[in-house]
Parts: C-alpha cells; structure tokens; sequence
C-alpha cells in the first residue's frame, strides 16, 4: 500500500472503535434446508432473502445449464446496443403479464433498476419525495437525480403532505417508496400514498424488492395485497430475493418503459444479464405462480414468531411480514447477540448504522419457506433461553 492510503487504516481502526467494521465470511455449502456453512460452521440460515427457497432449487439450476448450453453466457454489451436476448425477452413479458402491467425492463440488478427509474423520471428543477427508510438504491437514484430531495419521516403521511404542499412550485414530482422495509419489514402505507400522489399531481414508484413473491393473493406484491396497484405509475423489482435468482425490472406503461429504456444510464451503459440467468428467472416465476403455499408457509412462520418475540417483549419495530427485525440499540450489543446465535447454531446478522439510523442497531431475522418446524421451535426456544439472559434481554 502507499503512503497516500495511509489514512485508511486510521478510518478502518475508527470503525473498529465504534463496533462498525465488517469481516467478510465465506459461505461454504449452496442455501438448501435452510441451513447455510458459514466459514466452516453449519448453521440454521436467518440471514437470507431467499425467502421462498428458490436459490438452490433444482429447476432453476437445471434451467441455466439447459439453457447456457443454448444462449451461452456472457451477454457481450448492453441490451440497448447490443440487442436483447430473446430470454430476456421472454422474461419481461411474463414479468408483465404476472404483474399485470404493459410492460417490463429488465436491469442487471435491483439497486440498478431503482437508480435507472428516479434518474429518469426527475431531474433539476424537479421534486422527489423519499421515506427515510428507503433503500440505499433509491436514496442514490435521488442524489444522482439533481431533483431537490424532500425525506419524509417514516410511514408519516402528513408529513408527505406537508412537504408537497410546501414545493407545489417544483416541475415534475415523484413519491419514492419501499413497499416492505428491507430493514424493519414493516410496509408502506400504500393507499395513503396513492391518494396524495393524486392528490398533488405527483408520479409515485413503489420498490417491492421484499414483496413480490411473498404478499399479496397472487404474490404479486404489496401493491396486490393493498389493492392499489392502478394507482402506482410504476413499480420496482428484483428477482434477487424471493425469486432465487439475479436481476432487477421496472413495470409500468409502454411508453414509461421506453422512456426509461432511453433515459435511464444504468440500463443503456451497463452490460445485460447472461441469458441463462433469466431462464433461471422464469422457472423461479412459474414456481411463484404455481406454488402459493410457499408464500403461505413463510407468512405464516414469521407471525408465529413474531408473536412469541413480542410477548418475550423484544421490539420488532412494527415488522408485519417475513422480515422480523429485533431491535437491540446499541452496536457492539448486537454483534454480540449475533455472535451468541452462533454458538448456539443459528445464523442471524447484525444490521448496524449506516444500514440503519445510529442507536438503532439490530438483528435482522429473515423467514424462508425452507425453515422446517423443528429449526423453526429450535430457535423460538433459543431466542426465549436467550431473552432471560442480562445481556440479552429485551430493555
Ligand atoms: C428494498 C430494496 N430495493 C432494492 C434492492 C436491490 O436489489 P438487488 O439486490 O437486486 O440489487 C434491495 C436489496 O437489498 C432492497 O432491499
């Protein structure tokens, strides 16, 4: 190293002190029986969002073989220069068809569908308007945008209103909302949201990273389960999470798309996804599709355990879906309760700033369909062991 990086070992020994450095670790064994081998240790696995235990499924493995054997990988340069595949192809219109919108367009990744989507839509001279708990995509898609940024407290409506009423002077308006909170697993007010957008004229986008797949009748999300899915302009995905796979889409209007398609930097400088990819994709999708009681089945783990946390009197930040945070405060506190869930053969991440606010450091516990009903009371009865212990009790 240099001596002109040598004040990276001052920052890096800053982040020790304050309980924030994070060691990479190593994951040994593919996600199957919802366990995971993390640096030599196998361990229930809470810290993933494949919540629909689709990641090592073997349709979508049997899919990229098939098809890469077809397509090849690579995709050689981006979709707008160098043509789409006719998977990708196929992957947007039954994105489409699924979420019942017009059209689709596929990204690389999630974090580069959002910042596509905001960058296009506003710009300076424009307003957007962000919940404060927004993923870091969206928050960067609005920075990146030049639009002035109005944050808004959490969920807080009147505060949306106020904010919009006092920039009615801005050009173009755009509401920016995660559908679940990736960090609280809690959920939009969607209907209230909507209405404002109407209200004040504003174009809303509703990230359902966490959703699709897992809510909703059909599990098209959030949207579906709140009926409000006419009512937002367009909507963000990724097929990352529930879907096992890679790769983020943006579903709107025809000519949404192909505005976005023209406009948005991270899909026109960016190389296309492999094509076997999104062949893993569509299996995933008509998994999803055909497979309800997946859904069903880590809906309903998370409530149980929601349930016994709160009445152990652990604060779950108002956590309605399989994403179960527990909030512990301090930093160095939970890494520690992280570490004794180790010991203890459960694998659990300690979410700390700036992931989330300062002082509001927590475990992230994450359900997957995958969870069996003996690990599922092991851990019940671990976190239930754990909450009578001093240093880890619910304060
Ligand atoms: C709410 C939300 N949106 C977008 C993303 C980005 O998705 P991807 O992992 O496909 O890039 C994430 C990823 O964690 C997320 O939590």
């Amino acid at each position: 190293m240099t001596k002109r990086l040598n004040w990276i070992t001052d920052e890096l020994d800053a982040l020790s002190g304050q309980g924030l450095l994070r060691e990479l670790q190593t994951r040994e064994s593919p996600p199957v029986g919802g366990m995971v081998q993390l640096d030599g240790v196998a361990l229930v696995n809470f810290g993933s969002n494949d919540y629909l235990g689709l990641a090592a499924d073997e349709r979508l493995i049997d899919a990229v073989k098939h098809f890469s054997g077809q397509c090849g990988w690579g995709a050689g340069g981006s979709s707008l220069v160098n043509g789409r595949g006719t998977l990708h192809r196929r992957l947007e219109k039954e994105i489409a068809q699924f979420k019942k919108t017009e059209a689709a367009l596929l990204f690389p990744t999630g974090f580069a569908a959002n910042v596509g989507a905001v960058t296009s839509l506003v710009g300076r001279g424009d307003a957007v308007f962000s919940d404060e708990l927004n993923h870091a995509s969206l928050i960067d898609g609005c920075r990146l945008s030049g639009a002035s940024i109005h944050v808004y407290r959490h969920r807080d409506t009147s505060h949306l209103a106020e904010l919009l009423q006092a920039a009615s002077g801005a050009g173009r308006r755009l509401i920016v909302t995660d559908s679940v909170f990736s960090m609280n697993g809690d959920v939009a007010p969607l209907d209230a949201l909507a209405e404002l957008a109407e209200q004040y004229e504003a174009m809303l986008l509703v990230d359902e990273a966490h959703a699709c797949g897992v809510l909703g009748h059909c599990g098209r999300g959030a949207c579906e389960q709140l009926a409000v899915e006419s009512r937002v302009d367009l909507q963000v995905g990724t097929l990352s999470k529930a879907f096992g796979s890679l790769g983020g889409y943006i579903t709107g209007s025809n000519e949404l798309i192909q505005w976005i398609c023209n406009r948005a930097r991270t899909y026109m400088f960016s190389t296309a996804q492999p094509e076997a990819i999104s062949a893993a994709s569509l299996a995933a999708l008509e998994i999803v599709q055909a497979d309800a009681p997946r859904r069903l089945r880590v809906v309903e783990s998370a409530s149980r355990l929601r349930q016994i946390l709160n009445g152990l009197g652990f604060n779950t930040a108002g956590s309605s879906t399989q994403i179960i945070p527990l909030i512990v405060g301090d930093n160095d506190r939970a890494v520690a309760m992280s570490r004794e869930l180790r010991n203890r053969g459960f694998y659990v991440p300690a979410i700390r700033p700036p992931a989330v606010p300062n002082h509001l450091a927590r475990l992230r516990i994450s359900l997957s369909s995958q969870h069996t009903e003996d690990q599922l009371q092991r851990f019940r009865d671990c976190l239930t062991a754990m909450s009578a212990v001093k240093d880890f009790s619910p304060r």
